[in-house]
């Protein structure tokens, strides 16, 4: 059965990193809403510049936006034998949507929390930078690249995230208490999403991914970290 691999987890928790690496290893694609929404963004029209502001803001994007985008993601040809959703579902109503699209597939979906302490997020946050050309991400505190601010594997320019500054990394956190705590209550209480502790070394999280992704859902908390 064609797999959905939905990485979850609070703003800076290490979704992207590890939602890359998962897309390199399985070759199914990385749908980063973020990311979407960013290219939209750029559209000089007005979806675009309600877009922009609402990620500049750190607040969510609506509902209706996001069903449209993952409608229209999820349908290309490259997902057909599953993919990777990085930065979705955040709300109820998002997740309801996915258990509709997953069975319309006929895709299974495996839940993967990567757990990350508030502390360290905003260091995360504040000191993340990411290739403009591969995607590539760095942090100039834990991960910099070997020449300061160009991408190691395409020599593309490091640039910092117009939302990764003190003032939207505060709202982000916020928004993802209010609407999207709620949402991890309920799949804690379903049973079905495996935790993970976030504040391993990048390699130790991505093989404890690896490894629950292989032996299925019996193993609801590995490694995991108090919140
Ligand atoms: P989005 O782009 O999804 O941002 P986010 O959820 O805030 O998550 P981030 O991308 O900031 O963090 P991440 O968990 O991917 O961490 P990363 O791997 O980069 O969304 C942006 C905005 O778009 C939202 O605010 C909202 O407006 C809108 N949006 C998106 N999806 C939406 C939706 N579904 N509904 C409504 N609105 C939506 O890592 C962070 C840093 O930590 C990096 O520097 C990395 O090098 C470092 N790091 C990672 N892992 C480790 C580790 N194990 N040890 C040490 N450092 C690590």
């Amino acid at each position: 059965m064609q797999k959905i691999i939905v990485m979850l987890g609070a703003p800076g928790a290490g979704k992207g990193t590890q939602s890359r690496r998962l897309s390199e290893r399985f070759g199914y694609p990385q749908i980063s809403t973020g990311d979407i929404l960013r290219e939209m963004a750029k559209a000089p029209t007005a979806l675009g510049q309600e877009i922009k502001t609402v990620q500049s803001a750190g607040k969510l994007v609506s509902d209706d936006v996001l069903a449209e985008v993952i409608r229209a993601r999820t349908s290309q040809p490259d997902s057909k034998n599953g993919y990777i959703l990085d930065g979705f579902p955040r709300t109820l109503s998002q997740a309801k949507l996915l258990d509709h699209l997953a069975r319309e597939q006929g895709n299974d979906i495996i839940l993967v929390r990567v757990v990350t302490s508030h502390d360290a997020l905003m260091k995360r946050l504040t000191g993340r930078r990411t290739c403009a050309t591969c995607g590539e991400i760095y942090n100039i505190y834990s991960r910099p690249p070997k020449v300061d601010a160009i991408c190691d594997r395409d020599g593309g320019p490091t640039l910092q995230r117009s939302d990764d500054n003190a003032e939207s990394v505060e709202a982000r956190l916020k928004a993802y208490e209010e609407s999207t705590a709620p949402l991890i209550a309920h799949y804690t209480k379903s049973g079905r999403m495996i935790e993970i502790d976030g504040e391993r070394p990048v390699d130790e999280v991505f093989e404890t991914i690896l490894k629950v992704i292989e032996r299925g859902r019996d193993n609801k908390k590995i490694g995991r970290t108090e919140d």
